[in-house]
């Protein structure tokens, strides 16, 4: 299949109405989109993701006025929530209607529900007047991409059409909130940190992975313990003494490290994610620094860990799935 990288919206509403996959540009990562509504569609995001069918998907949309086909209704903290950060980097999970396919949600009662903010995602989603159910555009458990070519290296040979939007601002997923109980749950930490989660509504419950030991069956299945793994071994260090000494080895900071900092440490390759310890821009850069250090070869990726606030706890937990073996 040749796949074409363009920014020609009436081609993927073309494609999407026909019930094939577009990959599209969204402010956080490319996402892998078929019509929510046709279940066949939707098989084969799974079938070209190699994704679990226990694994459910995101369904987006362009505007509030769509959530009473797909939801039974937002909770007070839902309600919220959409307010204060849709569009934007923000999933949150609901109750369902029947209208909703079993495939997309993995037979759940809810659904999870976006509204993102990028022109090509929201022209998409507004041309072909459906909701579109879209995973991240990469092989299941994979490092997600943020750019059109990351996506054409993982997909290219079996979807037509990627949807171009540059390289994604946010650069890591959307924070996912379960709002059914009368304490929301923060399944996913993401784009919008928890900080100004809890600023809007109050204190949330935090999903631990180990509260699921059945991991085929996790109340986020996205929560599985390995995901997000570049190819070569990551390990994380909590402190720089930690810093091994041997080793065709990558090293992944927030800030550079001082020369005296790296003595006895040999390291090929090296990626800062921002000098300025900025934890936003080291988010938005930290899918491209991992596939940095894997094209550089290395067999070991040491990552010292970001400090646990804001973007730092997304990317912590990215970095500690990833590392998961
Ligand atoms: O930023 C994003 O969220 C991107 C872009 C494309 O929108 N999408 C994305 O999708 O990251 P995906 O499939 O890689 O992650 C979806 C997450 C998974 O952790 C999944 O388990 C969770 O959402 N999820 C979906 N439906 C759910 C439900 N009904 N209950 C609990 N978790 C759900
Ligand atoms: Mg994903």
């Amino acid at each position: 299949m040749k796949c074409t990288i363009s920014q020609d919206i009436t081609a993927g509403v073309d494609l999407i109405r026909a019930g094939e996959l577009v990959a599209f540009a969204t402010e956080t990562v490319y996402g892998l989109g078929a019509n929510a509504l046709d279940s066949e569609a939707v098989a084969r995001i799974f079938e070209v993701k190699q994704r679990p069918h226990f694994d459910p998907l995101i369904v987006h949309i362009s505007n509030v006025n769509q959530l009473d086909q797909l939801t039974l209704g937002l909770s007070k903290q839902a309600e919220k929530l959409a307010e204060q950060f849709w569009p934007g980097p923000l999933t949150l999970v609901v109750p369902k209607t029947e209208v909703v396919p079993d495939l997309v949600t993995s037979g759940l009662g809810s659904v999870a529900i976006r509204i993102p903010a990028h022109p090509i995602a929201r022209q998409l989603l507004e041309a072909t007047k459906l909701p579109i159910a879209a995973p991240s555009a990469n092989k299941f458990g994979c490092l997600s991409p943020t750019l059109a070519q990351h996506v054409e290296e993982q997909l290219g040979n079996e979807i037509k059409l990627i949807l171009d939007g540059g390289p994604c601002s946010v650069g890591v997923e959307s924070t996912v909130i379960q709002c059914i109980d009368e304490i929301p749950v923060l399944l996913r930490p993401g784009g919008i940190s928890l900080e100004e989660i809890e600023a809007c509504i109050g204190r949330v419950r935090i999903a631990k992975i180990e509260d699921h030991a059945e991991v085929k069956s996790p109340e986020s299945p996205g929560m599985l313990p390995k995901h997000y793994a570049p190819r070569a071994r990551l390990v994380i260090a909590d402190k720089l003494d930690q810093l091994p000494a041997k080793g065709v080895n990558g090293l992944l900071s927030l800030y550079p490290l001082e020369e005296t900092f790296l003595k006895g440490s040999q390291f090929s390759a090296q990626e800062i994610l921002s000098p300025a310890g900025d934890l936003r821009v080291a988010a938005a850069k930290l899918f491209t620094a991992l596939r940095n250090l894997d094209s550089a070869g290395v067999e070991n990726i040491v990552a010292l860990r970001m400090p646990e606030k804001g973007l730092g706890r997304t990317i912590n937990n990215r970095l500690d799935r990833a590392a998961e073996s």
